[in-house]
């Protein structure tokens, strides 16, 4: 949600009215004036014909043609998602591919694309959600306070992202006040996705809570499919996949942490050829 999207109470001081938009989930402002979304949108100026001729046959009713959509139907953004990723031969394409990309509304509001980080040659690959602030903010997935945790996770079984672990997100772009992406925002990005880790080629796919299990591994409902090996096709070869509770999850309910540490051994296990 936007401050435009919203009007608050007309009689609150300044910070009490910040303090209302904040409680009702409006984090971010996407204007320096308030627009009314629910408007009637402005139609356009009516077409000017000549009058007939005076004895000439009178003019015929134009038939009515649609108005060309602001954005592309997610069913063609979709499709075009998935032109451009296959055209990308290489990350580094295919992180100019997403850049160019206009088939989803999310880039209007997000700060930065956020493409990747970490080995793009680790034998782990790690798929989040989408960027919070902090990751909208600074180009790059998992550098806010989950992502610290992710990396002592990673760190406790011997791994660190800067050698051995290629970081994405299921979208680039971040979900204004870090909504939970609409199946259609999920549907329009996952070619992009999907030709990354084709491209980065990993030995191992690690789905990083709900909604990346859900959309790269088909899981629905992370507590019962978390920690299960599975078969993931790249499109060129099929490699190992596990889903995994997300550390944002973990931070809100740190007791879950044991969960996630038996799916962490369980990668190192299978890194080491023991499982
Ligand atoms: N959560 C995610 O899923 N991805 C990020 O990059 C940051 C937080």
């Amino acid at each position: 949600m936007s401050f435009s999207d919203v009007s608050g109470p007309d009689d609150l001081d300044p910070y009490e009215l910040l303090s209302w938009y904040a409680e009702s989930g409006v984090t971010e402002a996407l204007d320096d004036e308030a627009h009314d979304h629910f408007a009637e949108a402005p139609q356009p100026a009516p077409m000017r014909r000549p009058l007939p001729a005076p004895g000439s046959s009178p003019l015929r009713p134009v038939p009515a043609r649609p108005m060309p959509a602001a954005v592309a139907a997610p069913d063609d953004a979709a499709l075009t998602a998935r032109a451009m990723a296959r055209e990308a031969r290489t990350l580094e394409e295919l992180r100019e591919a997403m850049a160019k990309f206009e088939g989803c509304a999310l880039k209007a509001t997000a700060k930065n694309l956020v493409f990747a980080d970490g080995n793009p040659a680790g034998r782990v690959m790690m798929v989040g959600e989408a960027p919070g602030a902090d990751e909208d903010r600074l180009g790059l997935p998992f550098v806010g306070r989950s992502g610290q945790l992710l990396d002592r996770m990673l760190a406790a079984i011997g791994l660190s992202r800067q050698n051995d672990v290629y970081i994405a997100n299921l979208l680039p772009w971040r979900p204004p006040g870090n909504r939970t992406p609409t199946p259609q925002e999920v549907a329009i990005c996952l070619p992009f996705v999907q030709r990354q880790i084709e491209l980065a080629d990993p030995e191992i796919l690690i789905s990083v809570g709900a909604p990346s299990a859900q959309g790269l591994l088909g899981f629905k409902g992370i507590m019962n499919s978390r920690g299960k090996w599975v078969e993931y096709d790249t499109g060129t070869k099929r490699i190992r996949a596990m889903a995994t509770l997300h550390p944002a999850y973990l931070l809100r309910q740190p007791l879950q942490k044991r969960l996630a540490w038996r799916d962490l051994r369980a990668l190192r296990a299978a890194l080491d050829g023991k499982a």
